[in-house]
């Protein structure tokens, strides 16, 4: 169905419930779905053409085609798309880091290296099964500058974050967690706005359109670049109690 073919009142409507809502829901008429982001949002910030992601497709079906997504230039460098992968079926829990370092561009798995053993650790000890939870983040491919042989992390840019942001939305869709978790400023200003900041509401379980809860709090390579040993646990104990309030959600 074309959009011209509606009423204009009716597709007013369908966009103000669209943007309302900030999703769509099943059972929603078709016009509504077409008025959904995925399908609206065809330009990123810089230009480049976005994907256009049709609903209905699998995490499998979705991790396939990201593989070769060419939205932002990052996938020049990068040795592949890592897509987000975790416990699916089952999931209630999502956590959203930055972008894949070093170690998950070359497995082509999130959270694998440093940051993500981090992870781990921490979710053991707050009694969270890492394999129930959905693992991903904002930009999909590794952005790195070299320094002599070493491939650096370098942070994403506001354009590539938004091309990239198709795929975290289909994400959400396709799982619809009841809760996610924001790993650092990246993405939680990826998924709760410029404005958000970190620090300020760290921990703080709020209701969300995306989902029924989102939380944000740091990011586990903030832990790891802690400027002493006392501090690093510290802030690990933090992080610790902030991932125990995701306890009820990991059941
Ligand atoms: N840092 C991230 O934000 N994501 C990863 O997958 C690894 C490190």
């Amino acid at each position: 169905m074309r959009l011209g073919c509606l009423p204009k009142e009716a597709s007013r409507w369908a966009v103000q419930e669209v943007r309302a809502a900030g999703r769509w829901l099943p059972g929603d008429s078709p016009a509504r779905k077409l008025m959904h982001p995925r399908f609206m949002r065809k330009r990123s910030l810089n230009g480049t053409i976005l994907p256009r992601l049709p609903l209905y497709k699998t995490l499998d079906e979705l991790r396939k085609e990201a593989q070769a997504c060419k939205a932002c230039d990052l996938w020049r460098n990068a040795r592949q798309t890592v897509f987000g992968e975790g416990g699916e079926s089952k999931t209630k829990i999502m956590f959203v880091g930055e972008q894949p370092g070093e170690q998950e561009d070359l497995a082509g798995k999130p959270f694998v290296g440093p940051a993500g053993q981090l992870l781990d650790r921490a979710l053991a000890e707050a009694g969270i099964d890492r394999k129930r939870t959905y693992v991903t983040n904002a930009v999909k491919h590794f952005k790195w500058e070299p320094r002599g042989k070493r491939r650096i992390h370098k942070k994403p840019n506001t354009a590539e974050i938004a091309a990239c942001r198709p795929w975290l939305e289909a994400e959400i869709d396709t799982l619809q967690p009841e809760v996610i978790v924001c790993l650092g400023a990246t993405a939680a200003q990826a998924l709760l706005g410029k404005d958000f900041r970190v620090t300020q509401r760290r921990g703080e379980l709020m209701t969300s359109s995306l989902a029924p809860f989102i939380m944000a709090t740091v990011h586990p390579s903030s832990i790891l670049r802690a400027p002493d040993q006392e501090t690093r646990q510290n802030e690990m104990e933090r992080f610790i109690g902030d991932l125990k309030k995701l306890a009820r959600f990991a059941k």
